[in-house]
């Protein structure tokens, strides 16, 4: 198999989306919401890894209700991804949540294969609840039925990095969201 990568575009050559200070208002708000709705209540934050860590870091900083962390990996098949359902767990929760609140944390929420199938695996473990946080709700992907209950954000059909988002595993580390400028990169 030839792996080919892409060639580097330094992120200061992208259009900024969303700046590192509206993100961080914004995640600041949302999760006051959750302290509010949770109040007097524990909650389990589950996060998608990779690219829901950085968001998960900082909305479980603005969370004020006893919080704990857990966090999944799936995998998704590239372009062949299709309604099937082709996304696999590759790593699963370390505890168990039965009878607990759970909150789904996730980077972006695109065609709505992944958090779909997410759901599904996490209410066979009967939850008490289960509800769905992203920073990023892109809804003219959707290719299932499938809302947020917490999104900091509505963005276009946009292809975007940073803010643990990445291209090929490159600028997760940007503290803003940028448009790539290769729209939609290959693969996408
Ligand atoms: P979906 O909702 O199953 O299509 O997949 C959502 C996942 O696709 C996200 O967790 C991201 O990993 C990835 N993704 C979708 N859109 C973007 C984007 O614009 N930039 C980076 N990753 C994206
Ligand atoms: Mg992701």
């Amino acid at each position: 198999m030839v792996i080919t990568v892409p060639a580097f575009v330094p992120p200061e050559e992208m259009d900024v989306l969303l700046t590192a200070e509206q993100i961080a208002e914004r995640v600041k708000t949302v999760g006051d919401q959750i302290s509010q709705d949770y109040k007097g209540q524990s909650i389990v934050l589950i996060g998608v890894l990779k690219g829901a860590a950085i968001f998960l870091a900082d909305l479980a900083r603005s969370i004020k209700v006893d919080n704990t962390f857990d966090f999944v990996a799936v995998s998704s098949y590239g372009r062949a991804r299709v309604t099937s359902g082709a996304v696999k767990m590759i790593k699963d929760i370390d505890n168990p949540i039965e009878g607990r609140h759970v909150i789904l944390v996730e980077d972006i929420l695109d065609t709505g294969l992944t958090l779909s199938y997410l759901r599904g695996l996490m209410l066979q473990h009967r939850p008490a609840s289960l509800k769905i946080a992203t920073c990023l709700d892109k809804p003219e992907r959707r290719l299932v039925p499938i809302e947020a209950d917490y999104a900091c954000f509505k963005i276009p059909n946009e292809f975007v990095i940073g803010y643990g988002m990445d291209y090929a595993e490159r600028y997760r580390g940007v503290p803003d969201i940028r448009i790539y400028p290769d729209n939609p990169p290959p693969g996408h």
